[in-house]
């Protein structure tokens, strides 16, 4: 399956429904603007076959961007170890799948896409952790059986991270030796 980068030419957003109006307004009218402003990308898997206006509609997508943590937001173990200065991480933004798809194996899919490709980003400009700030329980819930862990609270939803080197026990150890 291959994802992506958006297109506004090329990608049908309007069509966009994941049950959850957050993210369905974000791939509508934010992500391109927010590619266009240097602050996020998103990928996404475009559906195979073209609408009659030629779009492709999206099945699913993901939006990366580099982030920062306060050491205190970690657990102590892990805190003691870190400067008290704000901690590079990326973030995974926005992620979501199509309701047409949901239970299907997608939403895995996507979230491993994402973390391939922060982990390509990482060998080149490393951060601590992937962070993502939780919409509601049922997101919690899906992050935390791929092994995210609590962080902290921030405007009313619950961060999670999963540490740096976690991904490199998933996609193999390039880029954090030494
Ligand atoms: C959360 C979301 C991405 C999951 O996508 P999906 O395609 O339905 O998930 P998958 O079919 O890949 O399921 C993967 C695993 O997560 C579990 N899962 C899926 N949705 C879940 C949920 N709402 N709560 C708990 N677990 C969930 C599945 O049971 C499956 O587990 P298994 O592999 O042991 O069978 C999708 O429901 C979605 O887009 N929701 C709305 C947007 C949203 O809330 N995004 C998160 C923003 S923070």
């Amino acid at each position: 399956m291959e994802f992506v980068e958006l297109s506004k030419s090329v990608h049908d957003r309007s069509s966009f429904d994941c049950g959850e109006p957050e993210l369905d307004r974000f791939i509508r009218f934010y992500a391109a603007k927010h590619m266009k402003a240097g602050i996020s990308t998103t990928m996404l898997l475009p559906d195979s076959v073209p609408l009659p206006d030629g779009k492709y509609s999206v099945r699913a997508f993901y939006t990366i961007a580099p982030g920062s943590i306060s050491r205190k937001t970690l657990p102590a173990e892990l805190a003691a170890k870190l400067p008290y200065y704000p901690v590079p991480v990326y973030l995974l933004a926005q992620m979501a799948v199509h309701k047409k798809y949901h239970n299907t194996g997608l939403g895995k899919i996507t979230l491993i896409k994402a973390l391939e490709h922060i982990w390509a980003v990482n060998a080149h400009m490393r951060a601590y952790a992937v962070t993502v700030y939780c919409l509601n329980r049922q997101a919690e819930q899906f992050y935390l059986k791929y092994g995210f862990e609590y962080l902290h609270k921030h405007d009313g939803r619950t961060g999670l991270f999963l540490p740096m080197n976690t991904l490199a026990q998933l996609f193999g150890h390039t880029g954090t030796e030494n």
